[in-house]
């Protein structure tokens, strides 16, 4: 059975063992286990059921030194770094091969570092004086969780510790920025720091260029619900399924309607910022709910909503 816990002691130790223990971060809840370990690193895989060619991030405590790791760090990169750390901001950096396991890098010359912001995992870094790997806590291809419980949920015959660190602040997973080029940046996954954010603090224009780095979580499909997921570019789209609907869905709507007498349904937040934090945890409500299907009416097709707008087609039903 596994365990919530607010026992950091604990957590350490059983990490320092090279044991798995669920973390909290103020994006989602990750799955960490010691960077610098084998054994751990090879169990998250098996625990989550992911295959050895999607590469891990790996956190560090604030202030460490990142060239015990990182060939160079580009000065727009170390510009992020001053702004956006302890934050929601991946980079992915050329690696020095020799010092980092290549079952975290997937066996690319790149890792992937981020320093989070919540203040239980900040904690467990600089008790523990190594990095942890943490990818999210769910099974490969399923939603991030935003709580203890949501990891419970998915691990609960697994033996798992799983620290209680509350609902995580921001909700959907942190922005990677590919930051290998010197010349300039890529951004990989969207999220709440957003494009305009990160153009407003660099001069650096973004590559044009597609990158040659492999990111699963650009697969087709990820971040499913257990249950069919539907998304709709306006409502009336979404009105005309549901006129010809036989059983019953649980709807995603920026206005409350007249669906919303006949199904459950949850009112979306109108930020990026609110909508983010929703997101993964009112789907996560969905798929528990009697409903047989989910449907959700998609932000516009506007950068600030380019983060949830990618999560939702990925987790969307084709
Ligand atoms: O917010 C987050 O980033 C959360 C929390 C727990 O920190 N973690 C997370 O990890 O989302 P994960 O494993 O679910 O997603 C990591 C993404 C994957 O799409 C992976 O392919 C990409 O990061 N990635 C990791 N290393 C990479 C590398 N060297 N080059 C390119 N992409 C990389
Ligand atoms: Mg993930």
């Amino acid at each position: 059975m596994s365990k919530i816990t607010s026992d950091l002691d604990l957590a350490s130790n059983a990490l320092r063992q090279g044991e798995i223990v669920a973390i909290p971060t103020e994006t989602v809840y990750g799955l960490a286990g010691n960077a610098e370990n084998n054994d751990a690193i090879s169990k998250i895989y098996h625990l989550k059921n992911r295959p050895l060619t999607h590469p891990l991030i790996m956190h560090v405590a604030q202030h460490w030194d990142l060239l015990r790791w990182v060939k160079t760090i580009p000065d727009y990169a170390q510009r992020l770094i001053n702004h956006f750390w302890p934050g929601p901001l991946t980079l992915v950096l050329p690696a020095q091969t020799h010092r980092i396991n290549s079952l975290v890098t997937g066996g690319q010359s790149s890792v992937a570092i981020r320093c989070p912001q919540h203040p239980l995992a900040q904690e467990l870094l600089k008790q523990l004086n190594f990095p942890l790997v943490a990818p999210s806590a769910n099974p490969f291809g399923k939603m991030s969780p935003t709580t203890a419980k949501h990891v419970h949920y998915y691990f609960k015959k697994n033996n798992l510790l799983i620290v209680e660190g509350g609902r995580c602040k921001i909700g959907i997973e942190s922005t990677i920025v590919d930051a290998t080029n010197p010349n300039g940046y890529q951004i990989l996954r969207h999220g709440s720091i957003d494009e305009a954010a990160i153009q407003a603090l660099l001069l650096h224009n973004q590559l044009s260029e597609t990158s040659t780095l492999r990111v699963p979580g650009k697969m087709a499909s990820h971040y499913q619900p257990e249950k069919p997921f539907y998304c709709f570019d306006s409502r009336e789209e979404m009105q005309i399924f549901c006129q010809q609907l036989t059983m019953p869905a649980f709807i995603f709507s920026f206005t409350k309607n007249e669906y919303f007498n006949h199904y459950p349904g949850y009112q979306l937040p109108t930020t990026p910022e609110r909508l983010a934090f929703e997101f993964y945890f009112q789907l996560h409500q969905a798929d528990q709910s009697s409903a047989s299907l989910i449907l959700m009416e998609l932000p516009p097709d506007t950068s600030v909503w380019q983060a949830i707008r990618e999560r939702a087609l990925k987790a969307a039903f084709r």
